[in-house]
């Protein structure tokens, strides 16, 4: 009698333990619910961010929970540690994929340079249907030469990503603006950026900062005048030493000191063309070229003559890949600075790159693109245009040239504060263009 009580007191109590069992995994149930709401309030967890390996050991976990409900705390613990690892994992995926993503436009790319360049080695062939053709954009890069500057050669190994890198020359007289630039260079994370250092101060500057740089030798005739001169000789000076990165086979992303970076600009290069630069335009006509209707009254029925016009490149920011044209335009600009003793680097770089052969005169061949000029902007676009503008104004640039301004530091820095601290009135306190 007294087994036969015991043994049903033992059922019940068991039923019991079993009710209990079953409230308690409902509350985990709900406890689950509450933790995956808080670490995945948008209701991406189990969709496309978890890797389906996490996704089975996290149902196993679900369904011990059920069995063993009376270790409950301790597994909800370990389960709370648990969701932590997936969740830390999670955002590597995401980073990851980000970066998988970044690769495959890159490999893209280069297979599409691949293919034109394979055409350039096509002897011959016929014309293929109407609107099919495509002449050629991307000429074939030179072979690499290291014995021109085996010094640079190996820094270069070392800073450049991807075979291309930003380039810019600085000596002392900008000194503070080059810190600028360089501190945004770091903050928006891009790593391939070089400062060829002109004179020892800016080279100390660059060692104390850890900013990648290169010291010229300076017994080399031409660095005498970069140290001594001022900007006009510099500009001449940019072209040579240009001229030896694409020997060594990089593409060079050419940058004055007066740029802010908001973004990294390798993200958003088109890479089709020998020369990729920015405008000193303002708008799609000015930018990307328009007809110029000249009016000679005189002429009556053909009183219009139609021009070709557009703004200059900028030859303060340009992409400038390794290529003979590329080569040919530095040789040809850098020549024509040294013995023209007036001209103005921007100027000669322009005609250099758009005069047509004619009479005596043979033209450059070379493949031009301009920068979409939003997004890589000049100081007139922002100060005349965006900064008014309710919805260009909310657009992020990828670069800001203080271009179109003297007062240069300030301007900068205004655009930081605007940019990067989002500082609305930052830009308000200064006029469209300088007062002279
Ligand atoms: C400039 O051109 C772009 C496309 O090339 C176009 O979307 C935009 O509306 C144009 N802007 C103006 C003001 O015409």
């Amino acid at each position: 009698m007294a087994g036969r009580r015991e043994g049903a007191l033992m059922r019940e109590n068991s039923q019991s333990v079993y009710k209990s069992r079953i409230i308690l995994a409902i509350a985990i149930g709900v406890f689950f619910g509450c933790v995956l709401t808080f670490f995945f309030p948008n209701g991406h967890f189990l969709s496309s961010s978890f890797s389906p390996s996490l996704n089975r050991r996290l149902s196993n976990a679900l369904s011990q929970v059920g069995s063993t409900s009376c270790e409950s705390s301790g597994r909800i613990n370990m389960l709370k540690t648990e969701y932590m690892v997936a969740f830390e994992k999670n955002k590597d995926l995401k980073v990851q994929v980000r970066e998988l993503t970044e690769k495959l436009r890159l490999v893209e790319q280069e297979k599409d340079q691949v293919q034109k360049q394979v055409q350039i080695l096509d002897v011959q062939k016929k014309a293929g249907a109407f609107g099919t053709v495509k002449g050629l954009r991307t000429n074939p890069t030179v072979v690499p030469d290291e014995s021109v500057n085996p010094r640079l050669a190996k820094i270069l190994e070392k800073v450049a990503v991807n075979g291309e890198l930003i380039v810019a020359l600085a000596n002392s007289n900008v000194k503070e603006m080059l810190e600028v630039w360089f501190s945004n260079i770091k903050r928006v994370g891009i790593p391939n950026y070089l400062v060829v250092a002109l004179d020892h101060e800016i080279a100390k500057l660059c060692k104390s900062k850890n900013v990648p740089f290169y010291e010229r030798d300076p017994d080399e005739g031409i660095d005498t005048v970069a140290r001594t001169g001022g900007n006009h000789a510099v500009s001449g000076l940019k072209f040579r030493v240009l001229r030896e990165f694409l020997q060594l086979g990089y593409s060079v992303l050419l940058s004055d000191v007066d740029i802010v970076y908001l973004q990294n600009p390798f993200d958003h290069l088109h890479r089709d063309s020998d020369v990729e630069s920015m405008t000193d335009g303002h708008d799609n006509r000015t930018a990307y070229g328009f007809d110029d209707v000249f009016d000679d009254p005189a002429m009556g029925w053909a009183r219009f003559a139609h021009t070709m016009r557009m703004w200059v490149f900028n030859s303060g920011f340009f992409y400038i890949r390794p290529t003979i044209p590329s080569i040919e335009l530095l040789d040809r600009v850098a020549g024509r600075l040294s013995r023209e003793v007036n001209s103005w680097d921007q100027a000669v770089f322009n005609e250099e790159l758009f005069f047509p052969s004619h009479n005596g005169y043979e033209g450059l061949h070379a493949s031009r693109r301009t920068m979409d000029f939003y997004m890589f902007m000049n100081s007139k676009v922002l100060f005349k245009t965006v900064r008014q503008d309710a919805r260009l104004s909310k657009l992020k640039p990828v670069i800001v040239h203080v271009n179109y301004h003297p007062d240069k530091l300030p301007r900068m820095r205004a655009v930081v504060e605007y940019y990067v601290n989002g500082n609305q009135d930052a830009l308000k306190p200064f006029p469209v263009g300088s007062d002279w």
